[in-house]
């Protein structure tokens, strides 16, 4: 008698072998079929009741699968991806999904009717994928960086395709700025984080002459120095970038200065109180002098953790702890104002842009640790919010963006929309290369591989022409998106690439075929390749699965 061998929990679902092959293929074309829509400079936004009941309106592509529930593990890799690219390089989210989905899709009839091995395929996929990315290069040109204009209708045409392509001008200005600012390295004395003072002003020379050397890394962190804050109420137009920081926070005390010119900065992280004892701490007294005198002592502390602190004659002292009363009347005495309970990261922006050093222990507090670079602090009211500014330094290296808008849900999709233009910016900066843009590179790749795919012997060649194919699936998305005749347009496209012109792609706006050098539509080659890397490889990830177990149990 032989017992059943189970392996595996029986109330769970699982697909196997072709049947998992296309239900796999299957996901992931409803996902790039759901965001197809938003492709291009006449996209569609999506409206989106997050669990929590907010709303979220976009056309980001991974600000909405972000936010859709998907059962299907095919499709929640498709969900990974677009995280993956907003990741690396921020923009192009929605084209590494759609092609993804239709290389799939193109690849599917040889495995399901053709009966090619995923193996095959796969190899296939790969080679294509190289020249793939060499013809990118290829069609690829360089471009100078310090060129404001340049870089201007360049972050224009990515932000063209979003919600506040009607503030155009203004965002790709607002994007420049902040990414400008926080950029370091490149031929300068790289990385002074928190700056001190000799580094600081030669920096400053040598970036205001505009000496750039690739040779030197650059270092672009906009995750880190870069804060967009958003304050409901007044017009868009109204949105900039400070040449310092602001933080949501008033002083600690009303009689303390809220204007202060040239100020000098303290900066701490440790909490301006008496010391409590580490662990629990019990103290048994007899007297009653003994607690007076314990009373005493306490505030002797503080005096003098605030006389050390005055001894650099600060004028304004910022810590990301508590302070405590009495070291607020002692602070107020000596003319200091004081912010408290600063986040970590905010403090890391304002060592950036005030030249101060964050200090743990006061005793250790020296005149270099000061910072003076800050123009002006002063603190406003905003609606019914007091803000505070240090504004007008010099040579900041890190920023804050303020912006304003009619509401909430709109102020969120201008912050989306400004760091897919900031992304443009910094992928720009890191490395100056343009592809032409309006699926000019996608169709100059697709007649190469096109090309290429008759050399090839064998049945690798099948699913090599199937990327080929795929391609072509970004130009013909936005000639639909713009209401265009993809059928016809698509061929006149492919004949004037066939004839060697590959800037020739797609006018967002009317859908015929211009050429993007007059069209004016270019995006960074990082982000081209990076789409095109990201597609073809979680496809050949999706390919590989014969099996698929997922968890969820079977409704009974
Ligand atoms: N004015 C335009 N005319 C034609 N094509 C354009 C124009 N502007 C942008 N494009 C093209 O549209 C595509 C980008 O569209 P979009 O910004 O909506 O998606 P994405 O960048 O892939 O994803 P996301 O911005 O959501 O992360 C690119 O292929 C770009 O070349
Ligand atoms: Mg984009």
């Amino acid at each position: 008698m032989q017992a059943p061998v189970v392996f595996m929990n029986t109330s769970q679902e699982r697909t196997t072998g072709r049947e998992a092959q296309i239900s796999n293929i299957t996901a992931a074309k409803a996902v790039a079929d759901v965001i197809r829509t938003c492709l291009g400079p006449k996209a569609m936004l999506k409206m989106l009741l997050d669990p929590m009941g907010g709303l979220v309106l976009t056309n980001d592509g991974h600000a909405i699968l972000r936010e859709i529930d998907v059962a299907h593990p095919a499709a929640k890799s498709m969900l990974e991806l677009s995280r993956t690219q907003d990741e690396e390089v921020g923009d192009g989210t929605t084209t590494v999904i759609i092609l993804a989905g239709e290389i799939l899709a193109q690849c599917a009839p040889y495995i399901v009717e053709k009966n090619i091995h995923p193996v095959v395929v796969i190899q296939a996929l790969k080679r294509a994928l190289s020249d793939a990315l060499d013809e990118v290069e290829r069609v690829s040109k360089p471009v100078d960086v310090e060129n404001t204009p340049a870089m201007l209708r360049l972050i224009g045409a990515a932000i063209g395709t979003k919600y506040v392509a009607q503030w155009s001008e203004l965002m790709c200005r607002l994007a420049l700025d902040a990414v400008r600012s926080v950029r370091v390295g490149g031929g300068l004395s790289s990385g002074s984080p928190s700056g001190n003072a000799e580094n600081t002003s030669n920096t400053a020379t040598s970036s205001d002459a505009g000496i750039y050397d690739s040779s030197v890394p650059v270092e672009i962190d906009t995750k880190r120095y870069v804060r967009i804050e958003k304050i409901p109420g007044g017009d868009v137009s109204e949105s900039r970038v400070l040449r310092g920081v602001m933080l949501n926070k008033d002083v600690v005390h009303p009689k303390m200065s809220r204007y202060i010119e040239n100020p000098r900065v303290v900066l701490l992280d440790c909490p301006l109180e008496y010391k409590k004892g580490e662990s629990q701490t019990n103290i048994e007294i007899t007297r009653e002098e003994d607690w007076n005198r314990i009373l005493q002592i306490e505030e002797e502390q503080v005096r003098i953790l605030c006389e050390q602190i005055l001894s650099v004659k600060p004028t304004l002292v910022i810590t990301e702890k508590g302070v405590s009363d009495l070291a607020q009347h002692y602070l107020l005495k000596g003319g200091c104002s004081v912010l408290r309970r600063t986040k970590k990261s905010d403090n890391n922006r304002i060592s950036r842009v005030t030249g101060a050093t964050i200090v743990n222990r006061v005793e250790d507090l020296k005149e270099s640790d000061v910072g003076t670079r800050c123009g002006v602090f002063k603190v406003e009211l905003i609606g019914d919010e007091y803000f505070t500014f240090l504004d007008n330094c010099t040579d900041p290296k890190a920023c804050t963006v303020i912006l304003r808008g009619a509401s909430k849900d709109i102020l969120n999709e201008i912050e989306r929309n400004l760091h897919d233009a900031m992304a443009v910016a910094r992928n720009v900066m890191l490395s100056p290369s343009l592809s032409p843009g309006g699926g000019a590179t996608e169709m100059a790749v697709s007649v190469k591989l096109a090309e290429k795919a008759k050399q090839l012997e064998g049945i690798q060649q099948w699913p090599y022409q199937a990327v080929a194919d795929a391609m072509e699936c970004i130009p013909r998305t936005l000639i639909q998106n713009a209401g265009g005749n993809p059928i016809r347009v698509l061929s006149q496209l492919r004949s004037q690439h066939a004839q060697g012109k590959s800037t020739a792609g797609i006018d967002g706006d009317t859908g015929k075929v211009t050429d993007m050098v007059e069209y004016g539509v270019w995006e960074p080659e990082v982000i081209k390749q990076q789409s095109i890397k990201t597609a073809i490889e979680s496809a050949c990830l999706l390919l590989r699965v014969d099996d698929i177990v997922s968890g969820v149990r079977k409704q009974e």
